[in-house]
């Protein structure tokens, strides 16, 4: 039923632009070899799913949450309390990060255990790097946002690690908080970096990941 819904609907664009024959072609058509279907070889596209949960559920989170210190924890309250199925907007939100860096790391491992970081994908290994930092970027931001005591203090630990980098520790910490402890202007920067800055390198990050993915090939079997 919906496969037809949305082939009617695609129909008059197939006509014009060819779409499933490239879609075929640059997409679907391309066999998986054998070594690689294994449940191993998909934590990567795991974690994609998963930042696209995130993604979605975020965006309907960032309806009713207001970044202020004085009204933070009570748009997270009301979310859980009196939105409808807000507390179970909120569970997957909470869930869903917590299995992304889970499934990063796996398939980290996965691709360091089939040593598939080896030339020629150095540079993706590189890459991917950046996007397991940029995912623990969200989650020390996204703690943040409930702007209660566990947040706070825990936010404040954080931050207090960084301090301890030797000589510019000091000023690395006021840049993050925005002063010289956490505040107004700490919960903006989070709420700015999470929403905006770190999806933003996260996509485009994926977008060199997949493209050299696609242009190497999977790794061959062990
Ligand atoms: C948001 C995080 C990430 C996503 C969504 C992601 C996604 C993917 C996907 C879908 C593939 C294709 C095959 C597979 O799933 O194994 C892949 C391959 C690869 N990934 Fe990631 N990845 C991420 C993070 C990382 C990290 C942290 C590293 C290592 C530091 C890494 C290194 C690689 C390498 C080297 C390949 C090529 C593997 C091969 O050819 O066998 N990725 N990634």
């Amino acid at each position: 039923m919906l496969s037809k819904v949305v082939r009617t609907i695609a129909r008059p664009f197939d006509e014009r632009f060819n779409l499933t024959n490239r879609l075929h072609e640059s997409l679907l058509d391309k066999p998986v070899p054998d070594h690689a279907r294994r449940y191993y070889f998909c934590f990567g596209g795991i974690a994609f799913f998963l930042f696209l949960t995130q993604a979605i559920t975020g965006v309907l989170l960032t309806m009713y949450y207001v970044p202020s210190q004085d009204q933070a924890y009570s748009s997270v309250f009301y979310i859980s309390n009196y939105v409808n199925y807000g507390w179970l907007l909120r569970s997957i939100h909470n869930w869903g990060a917590q299995l992304m860096v889970v499934f990063v790391m796996l398939h980290m491992l996965r691709v360091y255990i089939t040593a598939s970081y080896k030339h020629p994908r150095e540079f993706n290994w590189v890459v991917g790097m950046l996007l397991l930092m940029t995912t623990m970027a969200f989650t020390l931001t996204g703690y943040l946002l409930p702007w209660d005591q566990k947040a706070y203090w825990g936010s404040t630990v954080t931050i207090s690690l960084v301090e301890k980098v030797p000589f510019f520790g000091k000023s690395m910490a006021n840049i993050i908080m925005g002063g010289d402890k956490l505040g107004q202007a700490t919960l903006t920067r989070f709420f700015s970096a999470h929403i905006m800055v770190l999806p933003a390198g996260l996509v485009l990050f994926m977008a060199a990941h997949f493209w050299m993915v696609r242009k190497q090939g999977i790794s061959g079997p062990l």
